[in-house]
């Protein structure tokens, strides 16, 4: 998610799921009714949990103990390669930082509608409260309230739009993006060990990294086979940390051969995946993983994602290394802010926004006229 403003755009009446489940619980308009083939269907959570996705421990990489951090990046190439997503545990961040974050979103999102709507996401932006890449007047929407801010550099924040309630609400955001942004830093250095490259290879590269931070908020639907919390997608990303909150329903499933899977929650750890950037550096030797929410019939759920990600100014492409004659170049160069700009003016559709950056194969070449 980038903060660049664009221009306003026509999105229809946007109706907010948590006072339409206050005022008709039973209803749910036709706008946040799927078309039969997106609707989340029962088969995914029929998986058996020996396809939980993978869970790395931080501690065994940072430990100092090389025989433990070699295990441990043998697993992380497995997560990165295989799965895309893993949960990471002994993550070193204060369990009273992640229940303090929890709370504030929580009590951000129980705030009378008016108090909240003093934070407005304005229609074609991804920062403040209400629904994100909403973009046409016939789009359908997500079962999800959102409350989204930029965070670094300092220059990407929208002051007005940091809620002066809770009262710690700005300042608790602050202390939990500066612990996620460390983690951010180690887990990038680690994946790259994981490839053969020099550990400091993406933090050079990033510049001064973007971070944002989106609380997603999904209240109980009477129909949660109609709907979606959140649009199938990949993040723009280069990484991203979910904490989900403590005793909600399950809801995050990502795509693995053609399935759903959902992610079993594990007590204070953090869902971590790889975004669209990570896929273009490695040249798709770790891909970004489709993914998206599901509710729940009467749990709601609360998740506090940070996105981190590349400063806006740097050109990216597949990094040298890991390229040679046989390993051709999937992904063009390209300006970061540009792809940013991309990700936040397009709709949530699986990976298509990553088409901004793939080189077409000969293959497909074919067809096109000369
Ligand atoms: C996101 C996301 C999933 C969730 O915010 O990009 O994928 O479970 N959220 O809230
Ligand atoms: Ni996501």
């Amino acid at each position: 998610m980038a903060p660049i403003p664009i221009s306003p755009v026509k999105v229809g009446h946007i109706d907010d799921v948590q006072e339409l489940r206050k005022t008709k619980p039973t209803i749910i308009p036709e706008r946040f009714v799927r078309d039969k083939t997106e609707r989340p269907t029962t088969v995914a959570t029929a998986i058996p949990s020996s396809s939980d996705i993978p869970t790395i421990n931080f501690s065994k990489l940072s430990s100092g103990n090389t025989d433990e951090l070699r295990t441990e990046i043998s697993h992380l190439t497995t997560a990165c390669k295989d799965w895309g997503f893993f949960q990471v545990v002994s993550h070193g961040i204060d369990l009273s930082l992640l229940e303090s974050i929890e709370k504030v979103a929580q009590d951000f999102f129980m705030l009378p509608l008016a108090e909240k709507q003093k934070y407005p996401m304005a229609p074609g932006t991804v920062q403040g409260y209400g629904q994100a890449f909403v973009l046409s007047e016939d789009q359908k929407l997500d079962w999800c309230n959102m409350f989204a801010l930029g965070v670094e550099p300092k220059f990407i924040r929208n002051p007005i739009l940091w809620p002066t309630k809770p009262e710690k609400f700005s300042e608790t955001v602050e202390v939990y993006s500066k612990e996620v942004r460390k983690l951010c830093q180690n887990l990038l250095k680690y994946i790259a060990m994981s490839l053969g490259l020099q550990g400091d290879i993406f933090e050079k590269m990033f510049g001064e990294a973007v971070q944002a931070i989106r609380m997603n908020y999904y209240p109980p639907c009477s129909r949660p086979d109609l709907v979606l919390g959140l649009s199938p997608h990949s993040d723009g990303s280069a990484l991203t940390v979910l904490q989900q909150g403590k005793d909600n329903s399950v809801g995050l499933q990502i795509l693995k051969d053609d399935r759903w899977v959902p992610v079993q929650p594990i007590p204070n750890a953090l869902v971590i995946n790889i975004g669209d950037t990570i896929e273009v550096l490695t040249n798709g030797i770790y891909k970004s993983v489709e993914h998206r929410a599901v509710t729940h019939k009467v749990k709601d759920r609360l998740s506090i994602v940070t996105f981190y990600a590349p400063s806006y100014e740097v050109e990216l492409g597949p990094v040298q290394e890991l390229l040679d004659e046989n390993t051709p170049c999937k992904y063009r160069r390209y300006n970061h802010g540009e792809y940013s700009k991309h990700y936040v003016t397009n709709k949530l559709q699986g990976k298509k926004t990553l088409e901004f950056a793939k080189i077409q194969s000969r293959s497909s070449n074919q067809e096109e006229p000369m």
